[in-house]
């Protein structure tokens, strides 16, 4: 099955409303040009989306936020819900990413909460998976792959593979300069492909799309994007510069 790849951009905890205004104003054009092979998703932090937000409504890039809360409203000091989001535009969110399990102390069944919630309010979660330096050198990369998406997919069904989305990003490969080769990422994405077939069904599986994360630069593009189950990246810091990220979204 052939998967439209999805570009796509976080912003981390960087950038202020001039220059994020900035630069989703230099990318439109960029994704507005790959409109017809590719997606576009960029993901400022929560301040921000609002003038992001201004910016992009008529154009084809798509607002993600980087976290989500399960409930609509309530007493969660710190968190933003996925009514709030979607009322500024937002389709997708960052759900798990290496920073919030590895320095908030997210864990499994908090991923799984807020995974639900996104789901359950039509906001498309990107779900991150990685591994650890130390895991890959003690061989547990599958391992440790495998508990982390069973565990974020409990009591979870998908009926459709758009509205899902995986990212393998591995932690080690995450603003280090160090790009996981192309044949590590491949191998994982076939991994994670067959364990979301076991999980819900083949069909979910050949259309869901599995996106790399981990110092990707234009450079690295085309090589990641010639692999078959690669259907897209998740970048962080060479999101932050309208030429490199524009590069990105013009790989051949
Ligand atoms: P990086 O970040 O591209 O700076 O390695 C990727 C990410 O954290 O999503």
């Amino acid at each position: 099955m052939k998967r439209r790849p999805l570009i796509a951009g976080n912003w981390k905890m960087h950038l202020d409303s001039v220059k994020a205004r900035q630069l989703a104003q230099d990318l439109i054009p960029a994704a507005a040009a790959r409109a017809g092979n590719c997606d576009v998703m960029i993901a400022p932090s929560p301040t921000l989306l609002p003038v992001v937000s201004e910016e992009v409504k008529d154009s084809v890039i798509i607002l993600g936020a980087q976290n989500v809360c399960w409930a609509t409203q309530g007493a969660f000091t710190g968190e933003t819900s996925p009514a709030m989001l979607l009322e500024l535009g937002c389709r997708m969110a960052i759900i798990g990413h290496s920073e919030r399990r590895h320095i908030f102390a997210e864990d499994d069944r908090l991923i799984n909460k807020r995974l639900s919630g996104a789901l359950e309010h039509g906001l498309i979660p990107i779900l991150c998976l990685g591994e650890t330096l130390e895991s890959r050198q003690q061989d547990q990369t599958f391992k440790v792959l495998e508990g982390q998406l069973r565990s974020a997919l409990i009591n979870i069904s998908i009926k459709n593979p758009a509205k899902l989305i995986i990212a393998y990003e591995p932690v080690w490969a995450i603003g280090t300069g160090q790009t996981a080769t192309t044949e590590q990422a491949q191998e994982v994405h076939v991994f994670l492909r067959q364990l979301i077939g076991d999980i819900f069904d083949k069909t979910i599986a050949s259309g869901i799309r599995i996106l790399y994360g981990g110092s990707v630069k234009p450079e690295t593009m085309a090589a990641l994007m010639s692999r078959e189950d690669i259907d897209g990246v998740l970048v962080g810091g060479a999101a932050l510069d309208a030429e490199s990220f524009s590069k990105i979204i013009n790989y051949s």
